[in-house]
């Protein structure tokens, strides 16, 4: 076996981020959000580190199923409900909560002749324009899942929130303001915080909140890392150099020739690349852990394989670990050089990349 790639995941920094979402959120329940494999972190064992949280949220049947196959009988919430009619007596025999977002949706539970007995999230668009009904119609298609033989009390209402990461951006207030005012003569609980949401508007917790990146330890917040949030980084990226030569001055390394030699190099050759999830738009510059010293990316990203400028790092050997992203080096940072949000980093790690959990 050669997968040199693997992701560490620390499941007592799962914990202890699940404590400070607790402690953010003033005593709303938990409804920790793991889908898309649990942000690339896996999605079984990321459930069982956070069975503390009160439920637990995905996005997909297939991943409420994986959650059910691993023997865990917590609290699921399907955030996007069913897709089609023919999904309900797999969501039910899942015992699955539902998000209700739209007239389809709404029609197949009123049309369902099941025995199952949902419950139910009324999901109101309070100005992202995805997902949701309109505030307006909030309690009349209230009252009509209510009255709907399949739902399981009062229906619960949700909104979800689009700008929350901007700390000082209006429109969480407003989005916040409309929620209330929808929901205002609704029995139902109610849940309207994201990550963002958790740590930094108080007015959107509520009873439920549905913290998903700042679990793994990262900032929802562009400019501010996990850990100055007080958080724990879970994920370690890391490979190995699987060769080290010296690149004379003058010769130019990897596809394209980009990254030139300006005198001779020691050049690390790793053995990862965007096939593991390492993306490619990182490039030459982007610093790497090896011997805890930062070595640089030089050239471009391969498949397989990444080429790294070793100068500083004269000692450096063929099997040292290299670390791409995790403690000393957060996600956060790479996301900005490659233009991107450490959420993609995440999830984009592959499946040839091996987990190992400490
Ligand atoms: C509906 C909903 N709630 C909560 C979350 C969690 O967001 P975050 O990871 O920013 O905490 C997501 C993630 O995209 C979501 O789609």
């Amino acid at each position: 076996m050669n997968r040199a790639a693997r992701a560490t995941i620390d499941t007592s920094a799962l914990r202890a981020n699940l404590n400070a979402a607790k402690e953010a959120s003033g005593g709303a329940r938990i409804m920790a959000v793991i889908k898309a494999n649990a942000y690339g972190h896996g999605i079984v064992p990321a459930a069982r580190a956070l069975s503390g949280a009160d439920a637990f949220a995905v996005a997909r049947m297939e991943e409420a199923a994986a959650i059910r196959e691993a023997g865990m009988e917590q609290v699921v919430i399907l955030l996007e409900g069913v897709f089609h009619a023919e999904q309900i007596p797999q969501a039910a025999s899942l015992d699955a909560e539902l998000v209700v977002h739209s007239h389809e949706q709404l029609e197949m539970l009123e049309q369902y002749s099941g025995s199952h007995r949902f419950r139910v999230w009324l999901k109101i668009d309070t100005g992202m324009n995805r997902l949701g009904f309109p505030p307006e119609d909030a309690v009349e298609l209230e009252r009509r899942l209510a009255a709907c033989a399949g739902v399981a009390g009062r229906p619960r209402l949700m909104t979800h929130l689009a700008s929350a990461d901007l700390q000082t951006d209006p429109f969480t207030t407003d989005q916040i303001r409309r929620f209330r005012e929808a929901t205002a003569e609704l029995k139902g609980e109610r849940s309207i915080a994201n990550s963002a949401g958790v740590l930094a508007w108080p007015d959107s917790h509520s009873d439920w909140v549905r913290p998903g990146i700042m679990l793994y330890g990262v900032s929802p917040f562009e400019g501010r890392s996990g850990e100055g949030l007080g958080l724990r980084p879970v994920m370690t990226l890391a490979s190995e150099l699987i060769a080290v030569k010296t690149v004379p001055a003058g010769g130019r390394v990897g596809y394209g020739g980009v990254w030139t030699a300006s005198r001779d190099t020691r050049i690390g050759v790793a053995a990862i690349g965007y096939g593991d999830g390492y993306t490619r738009h990182l490039g030459s510059g982007t610093p790497v852990l090896v011997r805890g010293k930062t070595a640089t990316l030089a050239g471009r990203i391969s498949m397989d394989l990444i080429t790294l400028n070793l100068e500083e790092i004269p000692d450096a050997r063929v099997g040292d670990e290299v670390i791409l992203w995790g403690t000393g080096l957060p996600v956060e940072n790479l996301a900005r050089k490659a233009g991107t949000i450490p959420y993609e980093l995440l999830c984009g790690v592959t499946q040839r990349v091996a987990m190992r959990l400490v």
